[in-house]
């Protein structure tokens, strides 16, 4: 077989480089002066991209400078940065890091769900500043009673759902299709299923097909004692209705993980109260990050060897063949 020689657009996470080069050569974009002279010399050699996150993205342009290109390689569950359609009609396939991170993300988006909430982030910022010694901090709100509606409810949603249940939350969902082996009431609409429920949890893939499905609409369906979590892409809020919806009391808070333009994050958003926000890090354990690399790497690998991809995205299947 021809040597793999892999092409790493970003730097990302270093222990992705670290156990790629272990196994194969490695070609590190962001290391190079001239990119564009580094495509004319090493773009035909290069058979494989790893992508480590949202920028470069994978698109057809990227992909026209790489004619020899048979496998992109994503870091991640999600792959909208990869522009999977177009990979297929060139015939390259696309992989991403599913099953290894539900469980991770999943304790994020409960961990949100109950700051958002219970205002804990508030409470711990008003004891550090020294307010408790004026009194107590105000009453929250509570998950007592309340109705969890989840947006997309793949293997992220159902362990989300699994673990609301726990906490003694119902639990109804919207997607694109009712699923016929889960216990939880399903939504063909979103805006119906926003007015019946308090928290409403985003869990869909990104991509131009879910770009600002949550509008102002939907969070005044919501309602104001309602609750939007995000932890799957930014894009799928429109994060200007939801800065106004929290500003002006149509929900009642908000817990991101995720947001339109990482890592800026929009100042009102960061000046507002009701907001508890994270950087991005629903997967970001040491643990699941190393079992979300050995993924990217062991697709690598694989390919290298002659053998199938592991893990391709449903827009490119594996259809037993190999190369161009
Ligand atoms: C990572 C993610 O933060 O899996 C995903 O889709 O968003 C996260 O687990 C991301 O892949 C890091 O680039």
């Amino acid at each position: 077989m021809k040597p793999l020689d892999v092409l790493m657009p970003a730097e990302g996470m270093g222990i992705i480089a670290d156990l790629i080069v272990e196994k194969l050569p490695l070609h590190r974009l962001w290391l190079e002066p001239d990119p564009d002279a580094w495509f004319a010399e090493w773009g035909p050699r290069i058979r494989a991209v790893a992508a480590s996150g949202p920028q470069p993205p994978i698109d057809a342009e990227f992909m026209r400078g790489l004619p020899n290109l048979e496998i992109v390689a994503s870091f991640g569950v999600g792959y909208d940065h990869v522009d999977a359609m177009v990979a297929g009609e060139y015939g390259v396939i696309v992989t991403h890091t599913p099953g290894v991170l539900d469980d991770e993300v999943a304790d994020t988006a409960v961990a949100l769900t109950i700051m958002a909430v219970r205002r804990l982030p508030q409470a711990e910022r008003f004891l550090r500043a020294g307010q408790w010694l004026e009194g107590p901090f105000p009453l929250s709100a509570s998950l007592r009673g309340r109705t969890m509606g989840i947006l997309g409810l793949g293997r992220i949603g159902k362990a989300i759902a699994r673990r609301a249940k726990s906490f003694g939350l119902e639990v109804v969902y919207h997607g694109r299709r009712a699923q016929t082996d889960v216990p939880w009431r399903f939504y063909a609409s979103l805006i119906e299923m926003a007015k019946a429920c308090d928290i409403l949890m985003v869990a869909a893939p990104g991509g131009p097909e879910t770009r600002h499905v949550v509008n102002a609409e939907v969070l005044s369906a919501l309602g104001p004692r309602g609750v939007l979590v995000n932890i799957a892409r930014g894009t799928l809020v429109d994060e200007t209705a939801l800065i106004e919806a929290l500003r002006t009391g149509t929900i009642l808070a908000a817990g991101l993980d995720v947001f339109e333009n990482e890592p800026h994050v929009s100042a009102e958003l960061i000046a507002l109260d009701n907001a508890v926000l994270l950087p991005h890090v629903g997967s970001a354990s040491l643990e699941t990050r190393r079992a979300m690399a050995d993924c990217v790497v062991a697709n690598l690998v694989a390919w290298s060897e002659g053998r199938p991809p592991l893990t391709p995205v449903p827009e490119t299947p594996w259809q037993g063949r190999w190369g161009k």
